[in-house]
């Protein structure tokens, strides 16, 4: 298991390239389900997370190559095998989105229950619920769920449950209308950036989505998809840790391929608390020349501000000036990182789902533990200005997420270190 060891107290400064989005390439991947023929997916980033849905999609009769230019190359060449096993569901909640495609395509699909993990319980009631409204029988059999349908036929469907929409279910239910008999309308749909990039790749394939980023999506049901070439956006959450990055070091970083669209509640808080945050060619720059100061963050379904940048914002308010309040109503138990960064000297007080922040002058580093993807890209950011060394345990975890996390800071100028743990006990 590797650490990073980080030293704080450097300034960044540079450029750094964004990937493609991992929350959109997960479920665009596995809509390639659903079509006749290849598709070749660019931008694509190289993630564990990405990994586990490769062999997963393997098992269910992909043929999946990596290209030289780094595009991943989807074909379905078996349709015998419809079951998404724990073993490979478990190590990746996102193994769920290949629930919608292979009802469609393939009138049956066994997926395995995700279960919970450490951002909270994460229930599929609302997937179920979709799936059934057009007509699937659904069954649970052993963790597994099991669906089937003769046939799909297009129905109303209302995803919001008591957190707001789902993501995921909205790409479900999108993926398995798109070859439903007649027009399926979801209202209160997810309007996450991942879910229009799905509905784009899908209409790419011969789909009739429209509404895609808004609450309403109608889809008309189509005979067949066709694979097809398909960029995927980038990633608003690993462009919203590395503007984190600039701020909370004092820094100045230029952003390629930013969509800042996609992160307007994100740069609006930047840019209230003092960062400068300016478009410039085909990305952005964020710049901090100063103490920030503290404000009040409540996280919500998009176009709000997004729970993925939680943890990172608070590690950023740690050092403001003044009290910060951070609201989180869309996970409230992903507060893992309250505790870690507690070890480096923040002040926070927890009340449910609600966290204080006594902005400090300054963190000191310490030896913390990674719980959760964006509670250990917080933590490295801690890490960034902490004074002396923080070692970062566990970091597979940021390996989910974030691609060469350390060597592309460290282009910035940060000083970390990538250790396995043999080594720190060594
Ligand atoms: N919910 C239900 N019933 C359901 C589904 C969800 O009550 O059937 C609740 C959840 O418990 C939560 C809320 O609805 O309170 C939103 O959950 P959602 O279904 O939207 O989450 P998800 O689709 O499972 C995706 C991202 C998460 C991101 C959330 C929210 C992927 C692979 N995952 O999860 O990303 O936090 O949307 O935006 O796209 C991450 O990247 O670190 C991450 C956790």
């Amino acid at each position: 298991m590797d650490s990073l060891i980080i030293d704080g107290g450097v300034r960044l400064r540079g450029s750094v390239k964004i990937n493609g989005s991992k929350n959109a390439a997960l479920p665009i991947m596995a809509a390639s389900l659903l079509a006749d023929g290849p598709s070749v997916l660019r931008e694509v980033p190289n993630l564990s997370d990405i990994h586990h849905l490769v062999a997963l999609l393997k098992e269910l009769g992909a043929q999946i190559e990596h290209q030289a230019d780094g595009s991943l190359r989807v074909e379905i060449v078996d349709s015998a095998n419809s079951h998404a096993r724990y073993d490979l569901v478990r190590k990746m909640r996102a193994g769920i989105c290949v629930l919608g495609p292979l009802l469609a395509k393939r009138r049956y699909a066994r997926v395995s229950m995700p279960g919970g993990c450490a951002i909270g319980d994460r229930p599929v009631d609302l997937h179920v619920r979709g799936l059934r409204a057009l007509g699937a029988d659904i069954q649970l059999d052993g963790g597994d769920i099991v669906a089937r349908a003769d046939k799909l036929v297009g129905a109303e469907i209302f995803l919001g449950g008591n957190f707001g929409s789902t993501v995921l279910g909205t790409a479900n239910i999108m993926c398995a209308a798109t070859l439903a008999r007649g027009t399926t309308v979801i209202e209160c749909a997810a309007c996450e950036p991942e879910v229009s990039d799905l509905a784009h790749y899908l209409n790419a394939m011969g789909a009739k989505i429209t509404g895609q980023g808004t609450p309403r999506v109608v889809i008309e049901g189509v005979e067949g998809l066709t694979g097809c070439p398909y960029t995927v956006a980038p990633d608003r959450i690993e462009a919203g840790t590395f503007m984190v990055a600039a701020a909370i070091t004092n820094g100045e970083v230029h952003l390629e391929n930013v969509r800042l669209d996609h992160l307007m509640a994100a740069t609006d808080k930047l840019r209230s608390i003092g960062v400068l945050v300016e478009k410039a060619n085909g990305g952005c720059t964020v710049a901090s020349a100063r103490r920030l100061e503290a404000t009040v963050i409540t996280t919500q379904p998009h176009p709000g501000f997004p729970t993925d940048l939680q943890a990172q914002f608070m590690a950023l308010l740690t050092i403001a000036d003044g009290n910060s309040v951070i609201t989180e109503k869309i996970f409230p138990d992903r507060f893992l990182h309250v505790a870690e960064l507690s070890r480096l000297g923040a002040h926070l007080h927890k009340e449910g789902a609600t966290v204080i922040i006594e902005g400090q002058k300054r963190l000191e580093g310490a030896p913390v533990m990674a719980s959760d993807l964006r509670a250990s890209a917080a933590l490295v950011l801690a890490g960034l200005v902490g004074r002396g060394t923080t070692t970062v345990n566990r970091v597979y975890h940021i390996d989910r997420g974030y691609e060469r996390i350390e060597e592309r800071l460290n282009a910035l100028g940060a000083k970390i270190k990538r250790i396995n743990q043999q080594e720190l006990e060594g």
